[in-house]
């Protein structure tokens, strides 16, 4: 402790965090010595560390700032709220800010998703999608109709049956997981056979889901889940068409079609939900978080189609939904939800998205033909992922990552924090980053590329 201040020395808080703080996804080979950046203040795009040093977000802290740093009128209606009424239990009561958020929520999503259960996070509003889909078939006199068709590379979050779903390193976890899940193969167009077209390599990916639902048999299929876009596995954009064309399968076979949109929605691709808006489905339900509130506060929501609560409600039996936290519409959350849906309208952020992508992902196609230690490049809207070429890090795990922590630090020596996944770095900046500072962001992108070019090449 600092003698003078009575307060902990930057050298405690490095102790403490060691010795005490299990972070996501920590290696047991670090627990105990792994060195965070401690981030002491933000401000629209960038934030500091504790020595001062100012970084351009790439990331957008963990896919969600999207109305940036030091939003001051946010900080005032969460104050606000916490004095007025900071807790209720969604038990027992309601709130306004529940009320009024449920009713924003649903006048945004697509065709009669109009219910809206409040979750914690992504992975609860992921496992409550879930459970609802159990929860329905069972209700429905179907209780055999419970496997979960997934993708590999997708990312669902970390409750258990979250994760479970979960197709990204799999086979490297040592979690068990939820035994009726099962996965198709990588949809990602890159990964192609060479000399195949997109058309095909779709067509072929459709395939997949109609055989997994010939083989398992449709009566046991109970729901597909699918990010319009897999983030986490590598900002992974399915051929044209794809969404149509699997919902439309998992339509004819009473299959639950849910949308994973906790990255893509609330203005990523400049829509609120990209479900519709951008890849022209409806599906049955919806899981949101992250961008709901901007990362300012923990919510997440799954929204439903009016034809599974009808379907529920139809039901002869009196049935209870036992879905549910202690922090569902916790009106705190809610009012920061509700303010940074008012700050989007004032500030026509989805607007803003559209109009500054086109230049977002010229850089990224720019970077694709000039650096030829990059393989692919592939985005949408604030959405991009920089893949090494396949041969420089040898297929292998260890080489993958080599790559993605070098240039991860080739760009935080100068001034952009990157979120490096094996041989890929992600971007899903903040959304009201400007076009100056996409150029600014994808300027120190490419000295970094050079950098690791001189590295690689020799
Ligand atoms: C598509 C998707 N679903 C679910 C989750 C889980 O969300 P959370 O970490 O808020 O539980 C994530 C998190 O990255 C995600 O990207």
């Amino acid at each position: 402790m600092d003698q003078m201040t009575n307060r902990p020395t930057p050298e405690d808080l490095t102790a403490w965090d060691r010795a005490h703080n299990l972070h996501p996804w920590a290696s047991t080979d670090s627990f105990g010595e792994d060195d965070y950046m401690r981030v002491r203040g933000a401000e629209g795009v960038y934030v500091w560390d504790e020595s001062g040093r100012r970084f351009i977000d790439g990331p957008g802290g963990m896919w969600c700032v999207q109305i940036g740093y030091g939003r001051a009128e946010m900080a005032q209606a969460i104050a606000d709220q916490a004095m007025q009424m900071p807790y209720a239990s969604p038990w027992a009561f309601t709130t306004g800010p529940a009320a009024e958020l449920a009713r924003e929520i649903a006048a945004r999503t697509p065709g009669d998703l109009n219910t809206v259960h409040f979750t914690t996070g992504g992975s609860t509003a992921v496992d409550t999608a879930l459970r609802t889909m159990q929860f329905y078939w069972n209700v429905k006199g179907k209780p055999d109709k419970k496997v979960i068709i997934s993708r590999e590379k997708g990312y669902h979050g970390s409750t258990f049956l979250a994760a479970s779903v979960t197709g990204k390193e799999r086979f490297k976890t040592r979690f068990d997981k939820h035994e009726e899940v099962h996965f198709l193969p990588d949809v990602n167009p890159y990964h192609r056979p060479a000399g195949m077209s997109v058309a095909d390599w779709c067509d072929a990916k459709v395939a997949d889901l109609e055989n997994a639902i010939r083989d398992l048999g449709a009566d046991r299929v109970g729901a597909f889940i699918a990010e319009p876009i897999l983030c986490s596995g590598g900002v992974i954009v399915p051929p044209e068409g794809y969404h149509q064309r699997t919902r439309a399968i998992c339509a004819e076979n009473d299959i639950l079609y849910i949308s994973d949109e906790v990255v893509t929605g609330f203005g990523r691709l400049g829509h609120w939900f990209a479900s519709e808006d951008v890849f022209g489905i409806v599906p049955d339900m919806i899981t949101c978080a992250k961008g709901l509130t901007s990362g300012y506060l923990p919510l997440g929501a799954c929204i439903i189609s009016d034809r599974i609560m009808q379907d529920l409600k139809d039901n002869e039996k009196d049935e209870v939904f036992y879905n549910g936290y202690t922090y569902s519409g916790h009106p705190v959350a809610c009012v920061a939800a509700l303010k940074n849906i008012e700050i989007m309208e004032r500030e026509d952020i989805n607007g803003h998205v559209r109009r500054v992508a086109p230049l977002f992902q010229q850089r990224m196609r720019t970077i694709g033909e000039t650096y030829d230690i990059v393989g692919d490049v592939r985005g949408m809207g604030l959405l991009g992922c920089i893949e090494c070429r396949p041969d420089l890090s040898n297929d292998t795990y260890a080489a993958h990552l080599q790559f993605g922590q070098r240039l991860d630090a080739a760009c935080e020596a100068r001034g952009l924090l990157l979120r490096p996944f094996g041989n890929m770095a992600v971007f899903s900046p903040p959304l009201i980053m400007s076009e100056a500072e996409i150029n600014e962001m994808f300027d120190i992108m490419e000295a970094g590329l050079t950098q690791l070019s001189e590295e690689y090449n020799g």
